[in-house]
């Protein structure tokens, strides 16, 4: 895409920041009952950049004593899903018999998770859990290692609170879903 931002409009605000808030409150409560005792081998472990805003909030409302790093893997070209996802940032700790936490902004298709679950296997985690802030409803079922979901949207292209298209939007401090103007008004 060349001018994705000329092309794209700011639509219907679907969370917004009191709502991220609370949702960030309910994950971290779910996460502390299912941690408890773990101390520090327990790792939120963020994808990047997405994951940023939410990883942060995430980790000061949890309790349970954890550490953070952060992972990066690509797979999306714009609202463009390109199918491959490569890991382009390692963790900066060993991640050899902790308990990680990976924390992504959205679910959608399953590469990214199930790229970074592979590698995380591979480097003899402990145990590996999946916890994302958004789940696009696509399917019947999401997958049983995905535990931890924010909130389920429909199949909308969203933006905000770390969510990007082309690396535009990420810093406003609620979610919106993002719309063509030829979709707005066909004419
Ligand atoms: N927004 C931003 N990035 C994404 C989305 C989305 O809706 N789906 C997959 N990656
Ligand atoms: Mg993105």
């Amino acid at each position: 895409m060349s001018a994705p931002n000329e092309t794209f409009l700011l639509g219907e605000r679907l969370f917004s920041p009191e709502d991220l808030s609370s949702i960030v409150a309910r994950v971290a409560g779910q996460i502390d009952a299912d941690y408890q005792g773990v101390g520090e081998s327990l790792v939120l472990l963020g994808v990047l950049k997405g994951a940023l805003y939410f990883l942060s909030d995430l980790s000061r409302r949890i309790q349970a004593p954890h550490q953070i790093d952060l992972i990066g893997a690509r797979s999306y070209d714009g609202t463009q899903s390109t199918g491959a996802v490569a890991i382009t940032k390692s963790p900066d700790t060993d991640l050899t018999g902790k308990h990680v936490i990976v924390v992504e902004d959205i679910y959608d298709t399953g590469r990214t998770l199930a790229t970074i679950e592979d590698y995380l296997r591979r480097h003899e985690a402990r145990s590996v859990a999946l916890c994302s802030l958004f789940a696009k409803r696509r399917g019947p079922v999401f997958p049983a290692n995905l535990r931890y979901i924010g909130a389920e949207i429909d199949d909308r292209f969203i933006v905000g609170y770390g969510l990007d298209c082309d690396e535009a939007w990420r810093h406003l401090p609620y979610v919106a879903v993002l719309t063509s103007p030829s979709i707005a008004d066909p004419s």
